[in-house]
């Protein structure tokens, strides 16, 4: 079981809907997925309640700072992925998200390069780090990338990134309509009408690259266990 957060503290950097392509695809795949929507304004829960039954993936909303390491404790055995979704924030459950993550991702618009949110999501991260002495994995996830921006250019930017040591996914997040539909009409994105919806096998395919992305950062993941990650989180339960 692998713990993966979202987490961006400005508001729109793309975390919801890279939660779901995440989470959708890995679902596909045959993997069991939770969402745990840590937003108040639970994006991910409307899109369930109007999707129905999609199988291999569950939401629980209202996850708080109290429930959150109570989610983690009891799905271990039952989910292979457990995907948060936070709010542009950095309160009390982004924290606590942050430190019991396997692998954090940060997504940051391409376009836009307004890396303010991101940068306090990283201090954040390494506050947690020094204060509970572990390591937290963690990537930029360049999103909303024109499909016209050359890899030149992407490369540009991620070697620009590692130089101030934040390492950041080889694959980016396309602005596509697939995945602005996916929350208008629910489903997923082998549900939606090719016919209808422009570069939907573009879109598919930049949700099989993400997600295999992602998979291969796993198996070096820090070697901390869950017990011990819980034991941080919630001192007397775990
Ligand atoms: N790759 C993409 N292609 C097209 N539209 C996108 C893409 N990523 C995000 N968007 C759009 O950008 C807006 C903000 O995205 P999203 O809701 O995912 O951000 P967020 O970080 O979760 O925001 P919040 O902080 O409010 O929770 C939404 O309208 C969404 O549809
Ligand atoms: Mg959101």
């Amino acid at each position: 079981m692998a713990v993966i957060t979202f987490a961006n503290a400005k508001g729109g950097a793309g975390k919801t809907t890279a939660a779901l392509i995440l989470s959708t695809e890995l679902a596909r795949q045959g993997n069991r997925v939770v969402v745990l929507d840590a937003d108040p304004q639970r994006w991910i829960t409307s899109w369930s309640e109007v999707s129905g039954n999609i199988a291999n993936l569950e939401v629980i909303s209202h996850v708080t700072p109290a429930s959150l390491p109570c989610h983690i404790r009891e799905l271990k055995d039952q989910a292979d992925f457990i995907v948060i979704d936070l709010a542009g924030a950095k309160d009390a459950i982004v924290a606590l998200a942050l430190g019991l993550s396997d692998q954090v991702l940060i997504p940051v618009q391409g376009c836009a390069m307004d890396a303010r949110g991101a940068v306090q999501i990283l201090e954040l991260i390494r506050q947690i780090e020094q204060k509970a002495r572990v390591r937290i994995n963690h990537s930029v996830v360049l999103t909303r990338v024109n499909s016209l921006v050359t890899t030149r250019a992407l490369q540009a930017i991620k070697t620009l990134l590692a130089s101030r040591g934040v390492s950041v996914l080889d694959t980016p997040i396309i602005e596509r309509t697939a995945y602005r539909e996916i929350f208008e009409c629910g489903g997923t994105l082998q549900t939606m009408d090719a016919s209808r919806v422009s570069n939907l096998d573009k879109a598919r395919e930049n949700a099989f690259a993400l997600a295999r992305e992602i998979q291969s950062l796993l198996p070096v993941m820090a070697k901390r266990s869950l017990a011990s990650r819980l034991r941080w989180a919630l001192p007397r339960a775990a």
